[in-house]
């Protein structure tokens, strides 16, 4: 993503900084673009814990590279039980940590196979999103051919490439779409409490010239039954073996009014998100996060109280929307129903060629 004239990815190595690992400090966004290097593995549980780096491709990213600053302090089971610690429900975080631990194990140079498996995590996450894109864009396509004007997506929090290396999940074939001069139009649900797509997808947007119209969380099924929606593309921060989807709070109540105004509703997510061996959505962790994040929000200028001081708060991070309500999940081998069995992705070569090397 060109952020400033420079092409950025979310989490990477300065060619000449051996030592450190870089992110893009979320937090700031979109009010100032800031990044920040990270050199120990506390340092880095600390990033994703406070959301310095968040969204499910992004954390298994930079916990893959946690997993390397371990190694260089030789605190690899240490370091991997800390990471891990750090968000429960995106299982790409706990894919990411368990690949690097087989990595590097039994390497004699654990350093640089952390390292190495950390950059070829990365660059598949790009390229899984990227062939997202092009299945994706193959959807947006029919819609456009078979109606006049704009395609009208909406879409839930940011899982935009702020939210993967690069690219994004849900985004990508709205990115492709445009590239391709099809026109599209988003509905950002603004995503309280954190407001991920009013702060992050629709800066994004805006960077890639995408047209795009901010609204209130619950707006969206107005829209959909006025006929303002075509299609309903989110992320995924966990899918189960039976096709069930954990994504950040809400989005249960879009796939909702999507069934009953026949809208498609389709989630998108590289292999990294599955999770084959559960099978029941409601056996997902749910992240239970402070209710400091409901009751304050944050501008440019700081916090403000939204409610009565001593108003007792909850804030579940995620949601299950069941298989039956999804029309097809878009992944980087093709576009799947939502149900058991279903899903077929390449096997893990390339980890497999790593460990022979090192
Ligand atoms: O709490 P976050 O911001 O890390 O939540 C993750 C998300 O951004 C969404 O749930 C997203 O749709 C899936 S992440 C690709």
């Amino acid at each position: 993503m060109q952020v400033n004239g420079r092409h950025y990815r979310t989490v990477w190595q300065e060619p000449d900084d051996a030592e450190g690992l870089w992110i893009i400090d979320q937090r700031a966004l979109p009010f100032a673009f800031r990044t920040e290097r990270l050199t120990t593995v506390d340092s880095c549980a600390r990033a994703i814990k406070d959301m310095h780096v968040r969204g499910a491709g992004c954390i298994g990213a930079t916990a893959a590279w946690g997993m390397f600053l371990a190694a260089r302090e030789g605190r690899i089971e240490e370091g991997a039980r800390e990471l891990t610690a750090t968000r429960p429900t995106a299982v790409n975080l706990a894919w990411a940590v368990q690949r690097q631990l087989r990595t590097i194990t039994d390497a004699s140079n654990k350093v640089e196979a952390a390292r190495r498996g950390a950059e070829i995590i990365c660059n598949e996450d790009v390229a899984a999103c990227r062939a997202i894109g092009q299945h994706g864009l193959e959807l947006i396509r029919a819609l456009a051919a078979a109606k006049k004007g704009p395609v009208n997506l909406l879409t839930h929090c940011n899982a935009g490439w702020l939210a993967f290396v690069d690219v994004g999940s849900a985004t990508a074939p709205i990115y492709a779409a445009h590239d391709a001069g099809i026109a599209v139009h988003v509905w950002v649900d603004e995503t309280r409490p954190r407001n991920q797509g009013a702060r992050l997808t629709a800066w994004e947007l805006a960077a890639h010239g995408v047209a795009h119209t901010l609204i209130a969380d619950n707006a969206g099924g107005h829209l959909m039954q006025r006929g303002k929606v075509d299609m309903v593309i989110t992320g995924a921060d966990r899918v189960t073996g039976t096709g069930d989807v954990a994504n950040k709070i809400g989005t249960y109540l879009k796939a909702l009014a999507a069934r009953d105004c026949g809208v498609p509703f389709y989630v998108a997510f590289p292999s990294s998100t599955l999770d084959s061996k559960t099978l029941d959505g409601f056996a997902i962790p749910i992240e239970e996060r402070s209710a400091d994040e409901v009751i304050w929000i944050e501008d440019a200028a700081g916090r403000v109280r939204v409610c009565a001081e001593g108003t007792p708060a909850a804030n579940p991070a995620f949601d299950v929307t069941p298989a039956r309500l999804i029309t097809g999940l878009i992944t980087e081998s093709g576009v799947y129903t939502a149900k058991e069995g279903s899903f077929s992705f390449q096997d893990d070569a390339a980890e497999a060629a790593l460990k022979s090397e090192y």
